[in-house]
C-alpha cells in the first residue's frame, strides 16, 4: 500500500488500546477492497480532545472501545437510535465535520447468535452487567427474548435488570441454568486466565445454547464444558468480526470483506502465543 496526500485516517480510541485488534482487522478490511485508507490505535484518556482532533484533521472514522463508550455520547452531534438507547457508542462516522455515534456490537452479537440458532421467544440468561451485556441485553429485548441478567456485584446487575424490565438473580446463586441461551459477557476465561470459568460445570442443561463472547481463546473453558454436555457453542469470534465489518460498511458504503478479516484476526490470534 502507497501512503500518500489521499490517504484516509480512521482509527481506535481507547485506554488501553495495545491489545487490539481492530487495526488488524480494519487494514485487512480496507487493503483487501483496495482503499487508500489507514488505521491506527490512539492510546488516551481524553476522549474530548481526541474528538477535536478528529474534526481538526478530517479523520473520517473512529472506533470507540473501554472506557469512552458512554462518555463519549454527549460529546457527538448525533447518536443513532440503537446506540442512544443501550447507552454505549462504539463506532464514530465523520460525516464532513459532523460526529455520528452508532453502536455496531450489539447488532454484531444478534448476527453471532442467529446464524447458530432462532432467538425470538426464548429465554436467555445473561451474565455480567458491564457494556457488553447492556448492549446484548437491549437487542435482544427487541428481539422478543426473555431476558435474566446473572452479575457479581447486586447494584449492577440489578440496575441493568431494571433498564432492561427482567429478572436479576445473583451470580453466587446460579447452580442450575434453566434457559434456552446464555451468554457470557464477562472476561472470566479470557487468556492469560484461561482456566477460569464463570459457571460451576454441573449447572448446565444439555438443550442450551451457550455463547461467550471472549475470542481469546476460541473456545473458552465455558464451551469446552458446555460442549462436553452436548450444548450447540458460538465462540466470540463470529462478534468481534461482525461489529468490525458493520463499523467499515458504515465508513465505506463497501460490503466488508469477511474471509480476509476473520483469516486476518485468526492469524494475529495464533501467532501471538
Ligand atoms: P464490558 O464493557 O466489556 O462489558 P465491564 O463494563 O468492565 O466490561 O463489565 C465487566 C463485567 O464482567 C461486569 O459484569 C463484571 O461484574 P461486576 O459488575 O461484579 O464487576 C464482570 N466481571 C469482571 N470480572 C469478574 C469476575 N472475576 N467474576 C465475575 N464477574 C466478573
Amino acid at each position: 500500500m502507497i501512503i500518500n496526500q489521499h490517504t484516509e485516517l480512521f482509527g481506535v480510541v481507547g485506554y488501553p488500546v495495545n491489545h487490539s485488534l481492530s487495526p488488524t482487522m480494519q487494514n485487512a478490511a480496507f487493503s483487501e477492497s483496495g482503499l487508500n485508507a489507514v488505521y491506527l490505535a490512539f492510546e488516551t484518556r481524553d476522549i474530548g480532545g481526541c474528538l477535536k482532533g478528529m474534526k481538526a484533521l478530517g479523520i473520517r472514522g473512529m472506533s470507540v472501545t473501554i472506557p469512552h463508550k458512554s462518555a463519549v455520547i454527549p460529546l457527538l452531534d448525533e447518536v443513532d437510535g440503537l446506540a442512544k438507547r443501550i447507552g454505549a457508542v462504539n463506532t464514530i462516522i465523520n460525516d464532513e465535520g459532523r460526529l455520528i455515534g452508532y453502536n455496531t456490537d450489539a447488532p454484531a452479537a444478534l448476527k453471532a447468535l442467529e446464524e447458530s440458532t432462532e432467538v425470538s421467544g426464548k429465554t436467555c440468561l445473561i451474565i455480567g452487567a458491564g457494556g457488553a451485556a447492556r448492549a446484548i441485553g437491549f437487542i435482544l429485548r427487541e428481539r422478543g427474548v426473555h431476558l435474566t441478567i446473572a452479575n457479581r456485584t447486586a447494584a449492577r446487575g440489578e440496575d441493568l435488570a431494571n433498564s432492561l424490565g427482567c429478572a436479576y438473580v445473583p451470580l453466587k446463586e446460579l447452580e442450575v441454568v434453566e434457559t434456552d441461551l446464555l451468554v457470557q459477557t464477562t472476561p472470566v476465561g479470557m487468556y492469560p486466565k484461561d482456566e477460569q470459568c464463570i459457571i460451576s460445570p454441573g449447572a448446565l442443561k444439555e438443550r442450551t445454547v451457550v455463547m461467550d463472547i471472549i475470542y481469546n481463546p476460541f473456545e473458552t473453558r465455558l464451551l469446552r464444558i458446555a460442549t462436553a454436555r452436548g450444548c450447540l457453542t458460538i465462540n466470540g469470534l463470529g462478534m468481534f468480526i461482525h461489529q468490525g465489518a458493520e463499523q467499515f460498511r458504515l465508513w465505506t458504503g463497501l460490503k466488508p470483506p469477511i474471509a480476509a478479516i476473520t483469516r486476518a484476526v485468526e492469524m494475529a490470534l495464533t501467532s501471538a502465543k
